[in-house]
């Protein structure tokens, strides 16, 4: 091979994901191919459908993300599968359905390229994403994972080394923004609907609750804020007010929010880490980008956020994982599963 060329899949969920990146840690491709459409008259992501939708497209993500990667590197023809390094792929969390065609799809494409095959957690998938934006982000360090699925602050010791100070013990942050963009009937997903109306409204207009707020306290708590938005709405709509979107969408941020910059704080002052990161869907909204790199940044930590494409379910993340497995030689065994209950 000309470049050691690693590709990754990702089908975790609702995104058929397909990157390449060679071994210097370049993109070369990055492929992504939603299925929102098709879940958005739900009001959320059915896993039959998601299953479904990923063998469909699979094929095509591929070699989309085959000829992308052969244009940027200035060759005429696709790159052959035979050319692969290594094929890294998605092996949990997530939903087992979706999940298991990426891994079996990585698994057929491995074995027939002769090359090994690398299995990746997605949510540190979600944490990688940030060397993207930053290579040279090094442990120790404080990490928020915030996403559909789940909510986390994390004490990274090493790379690979993870301790999670405090986890969310209902909805996720990601699934709250979706949950109040249902109440208020303004289609899925809710989080870059819900971040745009914020953006024009007073954050202090209504004062929502902030749930587990002591300090020292890592634990997350959502349910409450989502069933007090619930129960605004219908108070005000019962009194005949009408309701100012953007004053809801911000205020509910704001909530939402100062928990996580409280926590994320008091983790970096706890452990003395002076270096803080984000990932997962949540983190491309501009107000949390922008208040904890100004909040943070104003007391010396140095805070890095993903590149806005790295946020949501994407395979560049995936394949700065596996680039960097494939160089300490760390391969999956060929009879690996899917596992939907990965942690981290
Ligand atoms: O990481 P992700 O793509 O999938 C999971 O691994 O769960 O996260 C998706 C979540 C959705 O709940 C979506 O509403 C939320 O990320 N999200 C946002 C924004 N963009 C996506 N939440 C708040 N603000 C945004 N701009
Ligand atoms: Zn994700």
């Amino acid at each position: 091979a000309r470049q050691q060329l690693v590709l990754a899949i990702e089908s975790s969920c609702d995104e058929t994901a397909v990157a390449i990146i060679n071994a210097e840690g370049n993109m070369l491709a990055n492929q992504v191919s939603t299925q929102i459409d098709f879940h958005a008259r739900f009001g959320g992501v059915v896993p039959e459908i998601a299953s479904r939708k990923h063998v469909e497209v699979i094929v095509g993500v591929v070699d989309a993300a085959l000829e992308e990667a052969a244009e940027a590197m200035g060759l005429d023809a696709p790159i052959a599968p035979t050319e692969l390094a290594a094929v890294g792929v998605t092996q949990g969390p997530g939903l087992v359905g979706a999940l298991v065609v990426g891994v079996a799809f990585a698994k057929g494409l491995a074995a027939g390229a002769g090359c090994p095959l690398i299995c990746v957690n997605h949510l540190e998938g979600h944490l990688y994403a940030n060397l993207l934006a930053q290579p040279d982000l090094e442990p120790p360090f404080i990490f928020t994972l915030v996403s559909g699925g789940h909510t986390m602050l994390v004490h990274v010791k090493a790379w690979g080394d993870y301790e999670v100070l405090g986890e969310t013990l209902d909805d996720a942050v990601g699934e709250a923004f979706d949950k109040v963009a249902k109440a208020l009937g303004l289609g899925y997903p809710g989080g870059p609907i819900i971040s745009k109306l914020a953006e024009t409204g007073n954050p202090r207009a209504i004062d929502f609750p902030r749930a587990l707020n002591r300090r020292g306290d890592y634990r997350f708590s959502l349910s409450g804020l989502k069933t007090a938005v619930v129960s605004y709405i219908e108070h005000e709509t019962a009194a005949g007010n009408t309701i100012h979107l953007p004053d809801l969408a911000a205020s509910f941020e704001a909530a939402v929010f100062d928990v996580q910059y409280k926590k994320a704080k008091g983790a970096l002052h706890e452990t003395g880490c002076r270096e803080y990161c984000i990932g997962g869907g949540v983190s491309a909204n501009p107000h949390l980008r922008r208040m904890m790199i100004q909040k943070l940044g104003r007391q010396g930590i140095r805070v890095t956020v993903p590149p806005l494409n790295a946020c949501t379910d994407n395979a560049a993340m995936i394949a700065e994982v596996a680039r960097r497995k494939f160089k300490e030689g760390d391969f999956a065994s060929f009879d690996v599963d899917a596992d939907p209950n990965m942690t981290l």
